[in-house]
């Protein structure tokens, strides 16, 4: 067994289930949280064995896999569906499950519902839902359930035409203490812990520093408990569009369009499949076929 395999053997044995309470635990020591979306087994095997504190199945999955305009079409059927995929691959992050639009708007019961199907159906650990004082009694309810909810503020995509346009939030005095106050309304209803997109850092600051429980930012700035980002916007496997808050940590899209057209090219050359890439039959065993038929 070669040295890095013992590492990582050992480094696996030692690693735990991360859990919302770690969440609390990383905030109190100052450590960053780090969460990445997954949406399907080998994105979130690769995330899980990359050490990422927390996999979000984000409804962003209706615009980077299923490809529509925004995340509204997405429904739980698509949820669930992924959300399983997702479970099957990751043994260590937190998982959580973005409810989709329509989802928990429509009644509390309703919300608890959905939600209920999240960690029963689907294998997550937890649940995500979009905004602030007017999901309240949702978001308490669904933690009365006994499920874990992560609260989503600013930038919150499937208000996008409400808000008219994909735009950064909270940048006057007015809108900036109505995220605040929708930010403590989230923490005194049980959330365990509150998304912040596109929001300037120094609200973002202010909210983490209000908040006892963690703010996990996108668009929001360093001085956040975490960050997150779209593992498609990351890897550049969204070629659409970058928002400015992304990182692009490798362009996968051009490698994979390199990938195929070498692929098409060997195929017409007749350079694919290789000797090494063959099925064999032995030399007896092709005589006596010949033989056989009287070739
Ligand atoms: O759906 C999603 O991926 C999200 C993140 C951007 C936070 O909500």
């Amino acid at each position: 067994m070669s040295t890095t395999t013992v590492k990582n053997k050992a480094e696996s044995a030692a690693r735990k289930k991360f859990t919302t309470r770690d969440f609390r635990l990383k905030k109190r020591s100052g450590e960053p949280i780090t969460m990445l979306t997954a949406y399907d087994y080998p994105t979130a095997l690769a995330v899980d064995r990359a050490g990422i504190d927390s996999i979000l199945v984000g409804d962003s999955l209706g615009m980077v896999v299923l490809g529509y305009e925004n995340t509204l079409p997405v429904t739980m059927a698509d949820m669930l569906h992924h959300c399983r995929a997702v479970a099957r691959g990751a043994q260590y992050a937190l998982l959580i499950g973005d409810m989709p639009f329509m989802s928990y708007q429509v009644s509390v019961e309703q919300a608890v519902a959905n939600a209920g199907r999240f960690l029963q159906e689907a294998g997550m650990d937890a649940v995500k839902l979009e905004g602030g004082r007017e999901r309240a009694e949702a978001v308490r309810q669904i933690v009365a359930a006994g499920i874990p909810v992560m609260g989503h503020l600013g930038l919150t995509p499937q208000s996008v035409h409400q808000l008219g346009g994909w735009r950064s939030q909270g940048r006057t005095a007015t809108a900036a203490k109505r995220l605040l106050e929708d930010a403590l309304a989230l923490e005194e209803a049980g959330a365990f812990s509150v998304v912040l997109e596109s929001v300037p850092d120094r609200l973002a600051g202010l909210i983490s520093e209000k908040l006892s429980i963690p703010t996990i930012g996108i668009g929001a700035g360093l001085a956040c408990d975490g960050q997150v980002l779209v593992t498609h916007d990351l890897l550049g496997l969204f070629d659409r569009f970058t928002p400015k808050f992304v990182k692009q940590y490798a362009q996968l899209h051009a490698v994979m369009g390199e990938a195929l057209t070498d692929f098409k090219e060997d195929v017409e050359a007749k350079t694919f499949p290789g000797e090494e890439h063959s099925v064999g039959i032995k030399d007896e065993e092709w005589e006596s076929l010949l033989k056989e038929i009287g070739a």
